[in-house]
Parts: C-alpha cells; structure tokens; sequence
C-alpha cells in the first residue's frame, strides 16, 4: 500500500453517523428546515433527509457497487439540501460549498468529499447533472420523495399544486431490479389530484431520474396507482391496423 493510499484508508473513518450526529450538520438541517416553513414549502428536515440518504445508499447497494460508494451516497443523501439554509435559489451549490470544509475537518479524504459535494451541487434539476453514481443515486432518491406527509398541516395551501399533488400521494416506493437492470419509482394517487396534475409539476424531475437510472446502466420505469407512464403497452400489428388513420 502506498503512503497516499495508507493516509487515505486511515481517514475514511468518517461514517454516516459520524455526519449524523455533527452539531454543524444537525444546525444546518434544522435551519434549511426552518427556511422552507417559512416559505411554505414542503417537509424538508429529518424525515425527508433520512429517506433520501436511506434510498440513494439502497439504490447503490442494490446495483452492486461497494460499501464505501453506497455509504457516501447515503452521506450526501443527509445533507444535500442544506444549501435551503441560505436561500432555495442554487441551493445544491450552496450545500456543497456549506459541508465541504465540515466533512474536510471531520478527517474525510480530499477525493470523497469532492465526490460529495460534485453530487449534492447537482441534484437540482434545473442546474444539475448527473456527474457520477452517487449524483444517480441522489436524484433518484430525492425525486422519489412526494408523499402527502411531507404536506405541512398547519399551512395546507390547497390552491398550491404542489400541496394538492404531494396531499394525493398516500404511497412511494423505489424498486431495483438488479438482475433486468430496472428502477422503478411507483406513486399511488387518490382521486384528489391526476396523472396530468402530476406531470405538470413533476416532470422535470423524472426525466432527471430516466438520466439518472441510464448513467447507473439501468433502465427507468414511471408508476402511478401501477400504470406505467414513460412507455406504451406494445400493439399487435392487427391492433395497430385497426387504429389506422382513415383516408
Ligand atoms: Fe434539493
Ligand atoms: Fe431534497
């Protein structure tokens, strides 16, 4: 082992929990959290950090990639959002250059932190990319996340659609299929909101995931109450036939 690989091995002992229970970590959490109430916005403290960093960690164990790989995925899961501390605009950027210098002092290796910070400074799908597995599995995590607890109940604002779409999301779940190479995010809806409500809003962010779930070698497949939504149902040539445009 060489001296670079030693002093790297001898550092990466900085672990999920370790981030976890960091005063640093848990203060910007909280105030992103605090943030986004004020603003109105949908839940974004523990609970839905604790999915994300759950999910993104299954996703890549799932697919087979290492422990560490996975364990940094889950890391950048807890604090991808806490760039909502500053302001929501760029808020990826923000959060990585907020736990950059946090997760460096904590005694993370240089190539693990940019790693990182590479992912959570591009989950957002108005600015980012899909830059390596852990930026996958990030975005798949975080884009999966609608549900209609994360709806605040003391400031329902049912003329946002965003409350009316995430209020009608009574399930959410992410499938890996390792050995078909599928993800699947599968929603279930009540007749509070539709499919259309869903897409009008939420759009941007699968086709971030169909990236995502392609950078990650897999295929991506869109549910909502279990109808497939980002692909047809293959015709028979005589059912085509019969739906041919008359001359
Ligand atoms: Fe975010
Ligand atoms: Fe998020």
């Amino acid at each position: 082992m060489d001296e670079k690989t030693q002093n790297d091995d001898k550092m990466m002992k900085v672990t999920f929990e370790d981030v976890q229970n960091d005063p640093q970590i848990q203060a910007l959490i909280r105030g992103a959290s605090h943030v986004l109430n004020v603003m109105n916005y949908t839940e974004h403290g523990l609970r839905h950090v604790g999915y994300v960093a759950r999910t993104a960690h299954m996703i890549l164990t799932k697919l087979g990639y290492d422990a560490k790989t996975a364990e940094l995925a889950r890391i950048a899961g807890y604090i991808h959002d806490v760039g909502n501390m500053i302001n929501r605009k760029n808020h990826g950027i923000t959060a990585a250059t907020l736990v950059y210098p946090i997760l460096r002092d904590m005694g993370m290796p240089l190539d693990d932190v940019c790693e990182i910070c590479s992912a959570v400074g591009n989950h957002e799908e108005e600015i980012g990319w899909v830059v390596n597995p852990i930026a996958a599995a990030l975005i798949i995590a975080d884009k999966s996340d609608a549900h209609r607890t994360r709806v605040k109940r003391l400031n329902q604002h049912f003329d946002d659609i965003h409350d009316i779409v995430n209020y009608s999301i009574r399930k959410n779940i992410v499938l890996v299929d390792s050995e078909r190479k599928i993800i699947s995010v599968k929603f279930y809806m009540d007749n509070s909101s539709s499919v259309m409500d869903y897409l009008r809003i939420f759009l941007p962010r699968m086709i971030m995931c169909e990236k995502a779930a392609k950078f990650l070698g897999c295929s991506f497949r869109l549910y909502i109450n279990d109808i497939i939504i980002n692909t047809v149902r293959q015709m028979t040539p005589t059912q085509l036939d019969s739906v041919k445009d008359e001359d």
